[in-house]
């Protein structure tokens, strides 16, 4: 049964170690993350951006099908199923749609609207046991060719929307999704402390997880992050483990070309990388 990342990351902010948020694109995806966590005994969260909630067309397909995997895999560990940067719109809908959390991403409203809306959010996720995760600061990232900064958040605007009840909070501290420039500053731990600070035992989100330095990530976790959003990287290795596949002519030669010989070093290869964070992020062994 798919749970609310409540109570793991209450766990894990205590325990000072941080659960992973990995997205999922498709089945593939879904059941490798689903066995390397219950092979590592590891609670985890499953993201699923809006892009990738229409490719699996829709939210009930996706809650479906992950509930499926749950009980004909056999996965004991806790397991949420969550939003990643929702609409308001989109928020409602995973709520129907059997989401056991989401996130309400308001970073591009003017403060005073995130408030509201992130208000009601958190009224509609209490009644229902829903976690529910807000943003403030946005992250940055590339588009159209050019990669955004990401802003750095006002930790008292982060006090000010954890104190509406959230269960977790992602703020801006110079991350960014996908890969980081060159000239990448680093991760502004002086804000993460203030955040921390005025938040108290207030779960952190660090979104951008991919080719952030191991000792980032450590330095991150001790500062109170507990989550920690990972999609890039499962993306890169599940593309290049399909491209070594090709290009060394397994899809031609005898069954190769079967769909499931095909995706299966990717799946492998999410397999690793998944692992890899758990290890990093310590988790493993925490369900
Ligand atoms: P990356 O794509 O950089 O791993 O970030 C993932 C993320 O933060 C999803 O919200």
């Amino acid at each position: 049964m798919l749970v609310s990342a409540k109570e793991m990351l209450t766990k894990a902010k205590a325990g000072h170690y941080a659960v992973g948020q990995f997205n999922i694109n498709n089945l593939e995806w879904t059941k490798s993350i689903l066995l390397t966590a219950q092979e590592l005994n590891s609670p985890v969260i499953l993201g699923v951006s809006e892009g990738a909630g229409k490719y699996m067309a829709g939210y009930k397909t996706v809650v479906g099908m992950v509930n499926g995997m749950l009980e004909e895999l056999n996965i004991t560990v806790p397991v949420a199923l969550h939003l990643d940067h929702g609409s308001y719109e989109g928020c409602l809908k995973c709520i129907e749609a059997g989401f056991s959390s989401i996130m309400f991403d308001g970073s591009h409203y003017p403060i005073e609207e995130n408030v509201a809306k992130t208000k009601e959010l958190v009224a509609i996720c209490n009644e229902k046991g829903m976690s529910l995760e807000a943003e403030v600061g946005s992250i940055g990232g590339e588009e159209d060719g050019v990669v955004g900064m990401g802003e750095v958040a006002d930790p008292k605007e982060c006090k000010a929307i954890a104190d509406l009840g959230v269960t977790m909070l992602a703020a801006g501290i110079g991350n960014i999704h996908g890969k980081y420039p060159a000239n990448w500053k680093g991760l502004s731990f002086e804000t993460l402390d203030a955040i921390q600070q005025l938040t108290g035992d207030m779960p952190l989100v660090l979104h951008g997880g991919t080719g952030i330095p191991a000792d980032m990530i450590k330095k991150a976790i001790s500062l109170g992050v507990a989550k920690i959003n990972v999609n890039t990287e499962c993306q890169l290795a599940f593309a290049d483990a399909t491209r070594k596949y090709i290009e060394a002519g397994k899809d031609l030669e005898g069954k190769g070309f079967d769909p499931r010989k095909l995706l299966a070093p990717g799946a492998e290869a999410i397999k690793a990388t998944v692992k890899e964070k758990m290890e990093l992020f310590g988790s493993v062994g925490k369900a």
